[in-house]
């Protein structure tokens, strides 16, 4: 047995003494560079919508050859009390096979209480890692600039493979920050007409949009008259109540691009228009949990059979867009394999800077 004299000298060594040389120099060598920290500015100048298109188009690929490590959302509630709050905390990411970088990122959102202090209720980073080394290579202050961006990129691609080139009437329910970033992505895949309805925002929206696009805007009277009227759909509203009914349905065939549901308590398309849809969702793990998915599943109109497809599957050619006059329904809760996308993205530009 050791005297406790002899312990406390052996406490008192420093590390590399205990752990001999060879340690020493291991964790001398170890020495990573802090990582870098772009701010909010650096990263909304040199990100564009075609970088996102591009590279989360890539991402949905591989993530149906199953090459992206994709774990579920973690959410983290902050409840509220006199040093915090209310508040919540998602964070997601993400690993592309063969990519050179993984990226977790935070999105801090409904912390109300910032109106207050002048401050917005929501902030972001992405957190850019080495797939080498697993050093953290960049620290991206976004506040949702870039989640932004890789959902707008997601729209865009489900348009592009789930439509056809004559659908050019495009309706926009809902028109807030998402709105803008679907029309501006939209608007990369072809030309089109607009329609907005909202709650609060459309008239805004639809002036926005047409000013900076280019392209015709009008503001529909009521959901149901923008319906009739669009071939393609994109709803983004909050997500408390369904937004449209199937007998309002453009008989001619219609994509409906749903992005407002990304929690388990959000709804936007009524189950039986699910079920009548060839149902495309960007995740089938996710969407079943907090996309539209999990309503038609828990009103039982629905089972995992009657997925069609996920999104990067009609990408890759596996399986078709549109066939004919079908309602098709593309399910997009926003996924780690578009945060990794994204992430890479901004650090291959960015870091030349
Ligand atoms: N799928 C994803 O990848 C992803 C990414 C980010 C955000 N989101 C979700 O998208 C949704 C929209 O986010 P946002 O930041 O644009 O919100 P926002 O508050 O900026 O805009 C919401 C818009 O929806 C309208 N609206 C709400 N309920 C409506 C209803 N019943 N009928 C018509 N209009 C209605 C509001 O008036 C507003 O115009 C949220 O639920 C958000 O969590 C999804």
């Amino acid at each position: 047995m050791m005297s406790s004299s002899i312990i406390r000298k052996v406490r008192a060594l420093p590390l590399q003494k205990i752990v001999g040389l060879q340690a020493s120099r291991a964790f001398a060598s170890s020495g990573f560079p802090p990582p870098r920290l772009f701010d909010y500015e650096t990263v909304t100048r040199n990100l564009t919508v075609g970088d996102a298109i591009e590279s989360v188009e890539e991402a949905f690929k591989a993530l149906a050859k199953g090459k992206v490590d994709v774990p579920m959302p973690m959410h983290i509630g902050i409840d509220e009390s006199d040093v915090a709050g209310p508040g919540d905390c998602h964070i997601k990411g993400g690993y592309v096979s063969s990519t050179p970088t993984f990226t977790v990122k935070l999105a801090c959102v409904s912390f109300y209480n910032n109106t207050k202090k002048n401050l917005p209720p929501g902030s972001g980073i992405f957190i850019v890692v080495c797939a080498s080394t697993g050093a953290p290579l960049g620290v991206f202050q976004e506040n949702r600039f870039m989640t932004d961006l890789r959902t707008g990129a997601a729209g865009a691609i489900a348009m592009k493979y789930c439509t056809n080139p004559g659908q050019d009437v495009v309706g926009f329910i809902g028109c807030g920050a998402i709105a803008k970033n679907m029309a501006r992505a939209a608007a990369t895949v072809r030309p089109y007409k607009g329609i907005a309805f909202a709650l609060e925002g459309a008239e805004a929206f639809a002036k926005e949009m047409s000013e900076e696009l280019g392209m015709p805007f009008e503001v529909a009277a009521s959901a149901q008259d923008l319906c009739r009227k669009s071939d393609i759909i994109y709803t983004q509203t909050t997500g408390g109540s369904t937004v449209l009914e199937k007998d309002w349905l453009n008989p001619r065939g219609v994509t409906i691009i749903a992005s407002g549901s990304d929690q388990p308590t959000k709804n936007e398309i009524p189950p039986n228009v699910l079920a009548a849809s060839k149902y495309i969702s960007d995740l089938t793990k996710q969407t079943r949990k907090v996309g539209e998915l999990r309503s038609a599943l828990e009103a039982g109109v629905m089972t995992d059979e009657d997925v069609y497809a996920e999104l990067g599957e009609v990408v890759n050619g596996d399986k078709p867009g549109r066939e004919g006059n079908e309602i098709i329904v593309v399910d997009l809760t926003g996924t780690g394999a578009q945060d990794a996308a994204i992430g890479q993205v901004a650090w291959d530009k960015l870091s030349q800077l």
